[in-house]
């Protein structure tokens, strides 16, 4: 067994990028945490002196760190595509955090980064690793529910997020519908041939002509003819919903067990129980899972699961729900 920790090195360390900073640095025990940056230089060093790494003054001093041999990028997602390229052409394994990028021909540079780095390249759909999607996964795969034939889900998050009208649908599919563009293809293994998207401002807001929606329908049908029904709101105020049912030939799998404690109440008005609040309650294990995984593959350099294929995969199919939106039509996914 070997006892050596791989360096990892955070690139945006807000929301998202912290919690892959506190894994490495306190709950994975084959990583360590050698370096953060931040474009906020307050945010870095209050995080790097919170979990005893250096704040790096910028991302090039994070990848001069010989020690940095992980690089988890968490940044917004317009900088993906330059700060993975950046870090896989200096051979350092990458995490990177969905979506990979915002264009087909960024997703390319990626890819061929890591391929010319011999790096290794991740992208962060970590709810592959959350126990009851890859139980679902199993099962899929060992044939028990017969061959996979609709795919449904709910993503809702509590907060009842409204951007400018001239957003669109753009953050909706880059920041939210995308995981589940992913495990689509996850489980009906296949490929996305078109995305149709209907969108709407629904509650919370008085001046809906001025709001890009918060609330999305895709139909999508896959290449071999499967379907999947993906539901996509931001605003539902009782808690971060997220739900996928994988309808096979002989059976059923459903995911969404919702309970943030195993705590339920009795009273004589009924039975209550909590809900998550977000993703970092709903998917902690998974975030820790993703990483101690990925940190595991750069000792035994394994390849990973999750590849940069996949993330273009999806990249496109988001792309397609955006022009459908636009065009008003079923759009076809770009290869
Ligand atoms: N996998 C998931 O479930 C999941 C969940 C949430 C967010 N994310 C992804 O993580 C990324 C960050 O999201 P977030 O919610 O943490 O956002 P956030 O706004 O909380 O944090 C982003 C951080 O990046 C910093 N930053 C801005 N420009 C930067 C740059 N050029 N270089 C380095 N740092 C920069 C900001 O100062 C901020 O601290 C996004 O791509 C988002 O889609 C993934």
């Amino acid at each position: 067994m070997t006892t050596e920790r791989v360096g990892v090195g955070v690139a945006g360390v807000g929301l998202m990028g912290r919690r892959h900073a506190e894994n490495a640095a306190w709950h994975i025990p084959g990583a360590r945490l050698v370096a953060v940056f931040d474009a906020d230089r307050t945010v870095a060093s209050r995080v790097g002196q919170e979990l005893g790494a250096p704040a790096c003054a910028s991302l090039d001093e994070l990848l001069e760190n010989d020690g940095v041999r992980v690089v988890v990028v968490a940044s917004p997602s317009r900088f993906h595509a330059d700060q993975a390229v950046a870090a896989l052409t200096r051979g350092k394994d990458v995490l990177l955090e969905k979506p990979m990028a915002h264009s087909l021909a960024d997703c390319d540079r990626v890819i061929h980064a890591a391929e010319r780095g011999s790096a290794r390249l991740q992208i962060g759909f970590m709810r592959r690793y959350d126990a009851a999607y890859a139980e679902a996964k199993r099962l899929i795969v060992s044939g028990a529910l017969g061959e996979p034939l609709f795919f449904r889900a709910t993503h809702r998050d509590r907060e009842a997020t409204h951007l400018p009208a001239a957003r669109g649908v753009v953050d909706m599919m880059f920041e939210s519908a995308i995981h589940d563009f992913d495990l689509s293809r996850f489980f009906l293994a296949d490929e996305i041939a078109t995305v149709a998207t209907s969108a709407a401002v629904l509650g919370h807001t008085p001046d809906a002509h001025e709001r890009a929606p918060n609330a999305a329908l895709n139909a999508v049908r896959f290449v071999r003819g499967a379907l999947a029904d993906i539901e996509t709101y931001w605003g539902a105020l009782y808690g971060y919903d997220v739900r996928s049912e994988i309808v096979c030939a002989t059976g059923t799998a459903m995911v969404g067990q919702q309970q943030g404690t195993r705590l339920e109440v009795y009273t004589p008005g009924g039975a209550i129980h909590d809900l998550f609040p977000g993703f970092l309650e709903r998917f902690g294990d998974a975030y820790r899972e993703e990483l101690a995984d990925f940190v595991g593959g750069t000792l035994e350099r394994r390849p990973p699961p999750v590849t940069g294929l996949d993330g273009r995969a999806a990249v496109a199919a988001a792309l397609a729900g955006i022009a459908s939106y636009a065009s008003g039509r079923a759009e076809g996914v770009a290869r």
